[in-house]
């Protein structure tokens, strides 16, 4: 299934990244990247071999959307153009035909829905045990790929906002609304730690340093010291 999943993903996006010249910043390509980025982090969470090519065809296809998206708002942020690019995702499939044409189980085309409409939402909503355990993988891979990259800030960086510290002090993801500085941005990235499920996902943070980067940033900020030891207290438990 995988290497279907791969092919139509490759022509999917060909189409949007012959179309760039610059591929800078958010250019398209910024997201072929990090689709792949996202398959590689799957294949490191995933348990065993029966699993894979479901893992892997849900992280492929995952963000198939962002490149409409982008298409029609010149942006990736769900919040500021109002488009679910998950619900996306699953619609540039199901208008493809792509699980009739590829024989795909209705069991398993249901766990791919379920997943990838899932891996942009606050929470995952209830569903099936496999479809609750493909979702968080899922989140769990694309979160450690978000991380992996630089955070795109500039200055000024500003000061971590009243509310968003309280959602780090109740170890919780910070919803996109409550995010008005720099450096609320940098750590709402650093509160996905706060979203991993698989005890994988933590020691490849731990092995990747993933979050110094994020530290660098908010060095300047007042909470700095408090932030850090809250994070580092709810990562030395998991
Ligand atoms: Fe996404």
């Amino acid at each position: 299934m995988f290497e279907c999943a791969q092919n139509f993903f490759e022509n999917f996006a060909s189409y949007y990244l012959k179309m760039e010249e610059n591929s800078e910043g958010e250019s398209y390509f910024f997201k072929y990247r990090h689709t792949y980025d996202v398959v590689d982090y799957m294949k490191q969470l995933v348990r065993d071999k029966k699993e894979k090519d479901l893992y892997l065809t849900v992280a492929i296809f995952h963000d198939l959307g962002r490149f409409r998206q982008k298409e029609k708002y010149q942006a990736y942020n769900d919040y500021q153009t109002k488009f679910d690019h998950a619900e996306e995702s699953v619609f540039i499939l199901k208008e493809n035909n792509w699980f009739l044409k590829n024989h795909v189980s209705l069991k398993e085309e249901q766990m791919l829905c379920f997943a990838i409409s899932s891996h942009n939402k606050y929470q995952v909503e209830p569903g099936s045990k496999e479809e609750v355990e493909l979702a968080g993988a899922l989140r769990d891979a694309d979160k450690l790929a978000v991380l992996k990259r630089p955070c795109y800030i500039s200055n000024p960086i500003g000061e971590v906002s009243d509310e968003v510290y309280e959602m780090i002090l109740q170890h919780k993801l910070v919803p996109h609304a409550l995010i008005k500085t720099n450096a609320d941005y940098a750590l709402t990235e650093i509160a996905y730690i706060f979203d991993l499920v698989l005890p994988r996902s933590f020691e490849i943070l731990r092995e990747d340093n993933h979050l110094d980067l994020r530290f660098d940033l908010l060095k300047g900020s007042k909470r700095y010291e408090d932030i850090k030891c809250v994070i580092n207290d709810y990562l030395s438990s998991h």
